[in-house]
């Protein structure tokens, strides 16, 4: 079983670090693999809108801008499960995510009920400041793009530095929960 940790912040030592680290461990305590994707390694600019608005993601259920997306994508179509964390960045997902999401679901949300993420489980992560301002906000754009793909919400964490000695736990625990999910 192949279990996708995307993380997506420029910090390799940060807080998003930290949870793809949790992450990671609750993932191999379920005896999955763990294939950890840093997606600010990666060139996957935003979507250019092709033509009148859409490209190939349309019909084909492919982007025709070609760079570190059509990997990704593949690597995405071919996973069990996912765990994508990001930093809060004013009150969403950080760019980077953003970008590859939004070019994501152009592809699959296309695709009905034939889309590669169809039915997967999603456990979704956000990583805001000290205030925690903008947790909520970026959860709820998760929330929106799990909806747009037809996957299946497996969880949604919000985590700080005040509470992370607790949420990091907490994501180790979801993601072991996922794994036995899909092995019975
Ligand atoms: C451009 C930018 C915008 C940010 N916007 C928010 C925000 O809206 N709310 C918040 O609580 N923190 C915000 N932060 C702080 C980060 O979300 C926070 O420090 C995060 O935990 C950083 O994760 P990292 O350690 O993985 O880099 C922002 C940081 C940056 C760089």
């Amino acid at each position: 079983m192949n279990i996708m940790i995307i993380t997506a912040s420029p910090n390799t030592d940060g807080l998003t670090a930290a949870c793809g680290k949790a992450a990671k461990v609750g993932v191999e305590m379920g005896s999955a693999l763990a294939n950890m994707i840093s997606l600010n390694t990666l060139n996957i600019p935003s979507c250019h809108a092709c033509e009148s608005g859409w490209g190939t993601c349309l019909k084909e259920h492919t982007c025709q801008v070609k760079d570190d997306f059509q990997d990704l994508h593949e690597k995405m179509s071919k996973a069990d499960g996912y765990i994508i964390i990001t930093p809060v960045y004013w009150g969403d997902m950080s760019e980077s995510l953003k970008s590859f999401i939004d070019r994501l679901r152009r592809c699959e949300a296309s695709n009905g009920d034939k889309n590669s993420l169809f039915g997967k489980p999603f456990i979704c992560v956000a990583a805001p400041g000290g205030t925690g301002n903008g947790c909520i906000s970026t959860l709820a754009s998760f929330e929106r793009f799990v909806d747009h793909v037809k996957g299946v919400k497996y969880d949604f964490i919000g985590i700080t530095r005040r509470n992370k000695e607790y949420k990091l736990v907490t994501i180790k625990n979801a993601a072991n929960s996922m794994v036995q999910s899909l092995t019975v």
